[in-house]
């Protein structure tokens, strides 16, 4: 086997896009990966992704940014605010674990304290086990865990949530309910499975405990690395902390400028289907593995400028390139909770009372609101149990 490296944009495009290359980097992460659609290929990835897509239609985004996160933002921030402090991973774990639990469509019927850490411990373990191929730890340990993390997920939370689900599905066919006060989230819509794609029960439990880990560990280490850079640009340009609280469109190209430079994948991975050649003459076998370098993509100055390693949010953005990057991959695997979390992009003639920011700006913009600053007495730690470049510990506290 032999490892391929691609670090330019324009080589992570081209295997990215590439129609013989296959998703490689959960094979590791099995245990709790297996047949999710990240790791599908073919008519089965395209089918699935169809089904799921309905419930990322940009309409349903608009409405859950404006009327659902608000709601759910108040609740979580409240008792930090009476503290006045926090720590911003963890924040950000639980108010993304909550949206995120949401949008999967796993219930929390009591809505208790225990009923919240005990969701919250499973999807710490189902984050670890995704990322397998990165951690420290032994890993017939960390499967352990994840299978019996499974057990629980589905005993707990998603057995209860199928049968809600199919007696409102009931009802509906029944013509006792109309379809919009059916739940809109991707439980519902793989029940209701309109497309008949192939689904048995340990696929569905596990497409649900890799929503909850996707969206919500991605999202809060991307929150604590744009306020990070949004820290550090305001302790050198002053005369921006007013304009990064009242000027959201300049919040969200800050966001998107630190998700460029620190995606939460740094690396994707594939494997050819068949031998062939890239566009810079590397020869491909089945056997080879393409290591596809995102972190350093979004770095790559032949697009992003010769200060493309700087956060700079008034880059100018090339036509046809995106302000974050690959950081939410391209081709056929493209996030699809891209612009739930990152927006969309802004036009010189964007309205912004009308605008959809995306979950990380809005959160950041709550805190900003809320006079967020970095604890002077507890520097931010990095996180040592990931080979991954993220924050383990960020205490904050509240000036207002
Ligand atoms: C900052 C936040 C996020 C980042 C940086 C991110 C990044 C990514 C990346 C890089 C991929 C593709 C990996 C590859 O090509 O191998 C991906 C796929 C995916 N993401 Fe996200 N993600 C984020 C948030 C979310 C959220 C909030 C959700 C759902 C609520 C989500 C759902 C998905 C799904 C379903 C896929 C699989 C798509 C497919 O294979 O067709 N992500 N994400």
């Amino acid at each position: 086997m032999k490892e391929h490296h691609v670090s330019s944009y324009a080589g992570a495009v081209e295997a990215l896009r590439h129609p013989q290359m296959v998703q490689a980097l959960y094979d590791a992460g099995a245990v709790i990966m297996h047949k999710t659609l990240l790791t599908l290929d073919g008519e089965e990835h395209r089918l699935r992704r169809l089904l799921e897509n309905r419930v990322f239609r940009k309409e349903f985004l608009a409405y859950y940014e404006r009327d659902v996160f608000p709601a759910t933002l108040t609740a979580t921030l409240a008792s930090y605010l009476d503290a006045g402090r926090m720590d911003l991973i963890d924040f950000g774990r639980r108010v993304t674990m909550n949206l995120t639990a949401d949008f999967a469509g796993i219930d929390r019927p009591e809505g208790s304290a225990d009923e919240t850490a005990v969701l919250f411990e499973l999807v710490k373990i189902f984050s670890e086990g995704a990322t397998l191929v990165h951690s420290k730890r032994v890993k017939s340990e960390v499967e352990s865990e994840v299978r019996a993390a499974l057990q629980v997920l589905d005993a707990r939370f998603v057995q209860p949530s199928i049968r809600r689900r199919q007696q409102l599905i009931a009802k509906f066919g029944r013509g006792e309910l109309s379809e919009e006060e059916l739940p809109r989230d991707i439980l519902t819509v793989l029940l209701r499975n309109e497309d008949r794609v192939e689904l048995p029960p340990d696929v569905l439990l596990r497409e649900m405990a890799f929503y909850l880990q996707a969206g919500s560990h991605s999202t809060s280490n991307s929150l604590a690395h744009a306020m990070h850079e949004i820290f550090l640009w305001c302790e050198r340009h002053p005369e921006d902390w007013q304009r990064v609280v009242e000027d959201r469109l300049f919040l969200q190209r800050c966001v998107h400028e630190s998700l460029r430079l620190h995606p939460a994948s740094p690396v994707a991975w594939r494997r050819p289907t068949c031998p062939f050649s890239m566009q810079g003459g590397d020869a491909l076998t089945e056997q080879d593995r393409v290591v596809i370098d995102l972190a350093s993509a979004n770095r790559d100055p032949s697009i992003y400028g010769a200060d493309a390693g700087e956060f700079n949010p008034s880059r100018v953005i090339p036509r046809g390139h995106f302000p974050f990057g690959l950081t939410f991959s391209s081709g056929v695997h493209t996030c699809l909770g891209r612009d739930l979390d990152g927006g969309v992009i802004a036009k010189p003639d964007t309205d912004p009372a009308k605008h959809q920011y995306g979950l990380i700006s809005l959160l950041i913009g709550a805190l900003l609101d809320a006079g967020v600053r970095p604890d002077p007495d507890q520097p931010p730690v990095p996180d040592a149990h990931t080979q991954r470049p993220n924050w383990g510990r960020y205490p904050v506290v509240f000036t207002r």
